[in-house]
């Protein structure tokens, strides 16, 4: 059967180049990077190399702007809590500004916040599912301490304004984290340029290994260190380092960048292609405007067809792809993104999330829509609740 993978934006497949980069350093070159002996010291030299990989990717400074992590959730509970340690715990400031659609790694963080007696804002999105920078504007007080604003979202792909957020913050003294996990290989990421503070990524999310991430850090915008011990990573995050990470990651991330201007185009033609086909079935409706998305992402809904059932046909077919909600006991969550940007509730438990990579091909996208259109037609003749309205388009 063919196989067609559309989860990108839950991980990706390691590029067989990264795979190759990795390799020698699990039984050749395994040495601990702190020892002093050459089993050690041999290391050092491509975790230079991957370091400036990473910077260069993301146009940090330089290598000392980068704290490599275990993963973005690591990297964005250390951010956030680190400046309740920093800023809030001592009576300093005691209010932080975020999204309602952040990932879970951000909300939980915020959540644990608002248990220590911190006041969280969580800023609602728009019928687009972004914040609008004025929106910002608005909720910043005199006592906040931090807005974390996602780069672009996981479920619908939309990129919200960062550089005008940052901006907004520096002339409020706040200081502002972005989660750039899903904007990293998909859109140019400029940290400088974009004026921000902190910003967390996760390899695997662009063609990386798991287990591996990094927190870029402004200069002077200092952490309290979470993981204290052998006084790794010039004493911000103790732990041995993860060396055939840390090279895949640099690598992955020269690739991504490699391959951004055309890749991205290409990736964008096939999504389009996706996107209109899709639309052509009645009563479906795609989450916010193109150009405004990252170009490898669709959360589409298809009136009458819940989720999880849609899923469930598509991987009968071979294809994988991922609708945001999860299976509670006998209810079907809806996708709190859509829920966010005030879907009706029968559209919101419809929604499945499309996500390609640069190793989607033509082939998967005709495959791909033959199958939807197949499934709704399924889905949609069985089920009870649904009947086609004209008005409902
Ligand atoms: C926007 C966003 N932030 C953070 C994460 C968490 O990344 P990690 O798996 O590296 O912890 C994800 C992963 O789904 C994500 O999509």
């Amino acid at each position: 059967m063919k196989k067609v993978y559309l989860d990108n934006n839950a991980t990706t497949m390691v590029d067989p180049k990264v795979k190759e980069a990795m390799d020698p350093f699990f039984c050749e070159i395994f040495g601990n990077p702190n020892s002093l002996h050459d089993f050690g010291t041999k290391t050092h030299p491509y975790l230079r190399k991957a370091m400036d990989q990473l910077y260069n990717g993301i146009n940090a400074r330089d290598e000392d702007d980068i704290v490599i992590t275990s993963c973005a959730t690591e990297s964005n509970n250390w951010v956030i809590k680190s400046v309740f340690f920093d800023h809030i715990k001592n009576g300093e400031k005691n209010h932080v500004i975020t999204t309602e659609v952040e990932h879970p790694s951000v909300l939980a963080a915020f959540k644990w916040l608002e248990s220590q007696g911190v006041k969280v804002t969580y800023l609602p999105v728009n019928s687009e599912g972004i914040v609008e920078a004025h929106t910002v504007k608005d909720f910043i007080r005199e006592d906040t301490a931090l807005v974390s604003i996602m780069w672009a979202n996981n479920e619908t792909g939309m990129i919200f304004p960062i550089e005008e957020i940052a901006q907004i913050c520096k002339e409020n003294g706040v200081l502002f984290h972005t989660d750039g996990v899903q904007a990293i290989g998909k859109i140019k990421v400029d940290v400088q340029k974009a004026g921000i503070d902190y910003m967390s990524f996760s390899a695997h999310k662009f063609h990386g290994p798991k287990g591996v991430g990094g927190l870029y850090i402004k200069a002077g915008k200092e952490l309290t260190p979470l993981l204290h011990g052998g006084e790794h990573m010039r004493g911000l995050r103790s732990g041995t380092l993860n060396v055939p990470g840390i090279v895949g990651m640099g690598e992955a991330m020269e690739l991504a960048s490699y391959y951004l201007e055309f890749e991205a185009k290409k990736v964008r033609a096939l999504r389009d292609k996706l996107e209109d086909a899709l639309l052509e079935i009645p009563d479906t409706f795609v989450v916010g405007s193109r150009d405004k998305r990252v170009p490898n992402t669709i959360l589409i809904s298809v009136r009458g067809v819940e989720g999880e059932a849609m899923l469930w046909d598509l991987n009968r077919a071979g294809i994988a792809a991922s609708t945001g909600s999860a299976c509670a006991s006998e209810d079907l969550e809806a996708n709190p993104v859509m829920e966010a940007i005030g879907a009706e509730a029968d559209l919101a438990h419809t929604a499945v999330r499309l996500s390609l990579s640069r190793f989607t091909t033509e082939e998967d996208i005709d495959y791909t829509i033959e199958v939807f259109k197949k499934a709704v037609e399924r889905l949609r003749s069985i089920s009870s609740s649904y009947a086609y309205k004209p008005e409902n388009i």
